[in-house]
């Protein structure tokens, strides 16, 4: 007997048509709610202080995330953290030991005696959080995605590009090649802006020694080739979450650049991708964390690993503050790959060579997340 095709392909065209007006409904009033969102310059941190007590369904992630999210066992031991003290005289070659085993193994570590005061560290998060706690109508003249004065205030970077919001507010500092207009960095984080901006200076300029030399290269070759010549400061705030079930701080993702330097206050909530398992990285009095990004991942031809990282959403009353400083390349026309030392028979190029306007240009157009930026670029 043949088949009817009629009925059945009529029935067929009625559920995707239904199919199709609902999801076309569904992203109509997502992209509705997002509009609204941006225009009203709240922040989520503004949602909160006007009493919100359930989540706006734009912040409401698919279930994969959400079933992931059980708390990370306890590990105390599993991101090292590396005492830097006498690290450019007797002690170097057992911290550069320690610091190439880190980068190779988790792409993760945490540093102590690295010469930041421990009232700079105190005073930078303090004012970071007095910015984020000043009134919406404050922080709303400067919300904005342009970069053009250097200095903006935003909810999540790839609002526009991802799939469900995160439960963070930023306020992103160009500090270097081109520090922003500094009339422009908001008053209440001015000074701790630029003194923090010196020490993260001095400090990423002895990370990249260590870790140039945990290659086998000679000390300078990362600062060479302009790796500390570009630097974003990230002044995070993850307010407190009424569902922190429902919603992340931060998906997870690598960072694109060469390093990332953070300073987390003491709420955690920090989570690295160890094999299959999410491990805490938990705040050490002190300390900063350090990890590899995605471009030195590419340079070092996979020695060191850039690994995946997120925040949860933030359960306390107060709000969880950190500051993560990139490193980038600052030489946008110039070729990036593996070093050529790294390179040999037994270990070809695992990249291919790219500019790093070609990189950006990749980077700012995709969702925050995954392996897919590092491995558009493999050989
Ligand atoms: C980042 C990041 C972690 C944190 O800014 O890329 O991973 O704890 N931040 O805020
Ligand atoms: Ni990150």
């Amino acid at each position: 007997m043949q088949p009817d095709p009629e009925p059945r392909s009529n029935q067929n065209w009625e559920t995707t048509a239904m199919g199709v007006t609902d999801t076309t409904q569904q992203a109509f009033d997502r992209a509705q709610e997002l509009k609204q969102f941006e225009e009203s310059k709240l922040g989520v941190k503004g949602l909160v202080d006007s009493g919100l007590t359930s989540l706006p369904p734009l912040f409401v992630h698919p279930h994969e995330t959400l079933s992931t999210l059980k708390p990370a066992r306890p590990k105390p031991d599993s991101i090292p953290t590396i005492d830097l003290s006498c690290c450019d005289s007797f002690r170097r070659p057992s911290v550069v030991a320690e610091v190439g085993r880190a980068a190779r193994e988790l792409g993760f570590f945490q540093v102590v005696n690295h010469g930041v005061p421990t009232e700079v560290l105190d005073r930078t998060i303090a004012a970071v959080k007095a910015f984020h706690e000043q009134p919406t109508e404050v922080k709303a003249r400067i919300y904005r995605r342009e970069m053009e004065t250097g200095v903006s205030f935003f909810t999540n970077y790839d609002l526009f590009h991802s799939k469900a919001a995160s439960w963070r507010d930023t306020l992103q500092i160009l500090l270097a090649p081109k520090l922003a207009d500094v009339e422009e960095i908001p008053e209440v984080c001015r000074n701790e802006v630029l003194e923090w901006n010196q020490q993260v200076q001095r400090l990423g300029s002895l990370l990249l020694g260590l870790l140039s030399e945990g290659l086998g290269l000679s000390a300078g070759k990362l600062q060479e080739l302009t790796c500390l010549e570009t630097r974003v400061m990230l002044g995070h705030c993850y307010p407190y979450c009424p569902q922190p079930n429902l919603t992340v701080g931060m998906t997870s993702h690598t960072d694109p650049g060469v390093i990332a330097l953070l300073l987390q206050d003491q709420i955690g909530g920090l989570q690295v991708k160890h094999g299959d398992e999410w491990v805490d990285v938990a705040p050490v009095p002190g300390a900063l964390v350090v990890n590899i990004g995605d471009i030195l991942q590419i340079m070092s031809n996979d020695k060191y690993k850039s690994v995946d990282h997120r925040v949860l959403a933030n359960p306390n009353r107060e709000p969880r503050v950190s500051i993560a400083t990139l490193y980038n390349p600052s030489n946008s026309e110039n070729e990036f790959g593996p070093f050529p030392e790294l390179v040999s028979s037994d270990k070809p190029a695992a990249f291919r060579q790219f500019t790093f306007s070609e990189y950006k240009r990749r980077f700012f157009t995709k969702e925050l997340g995954g392996k897919s930026l590092i491995n558009y670029f493999r050989a």
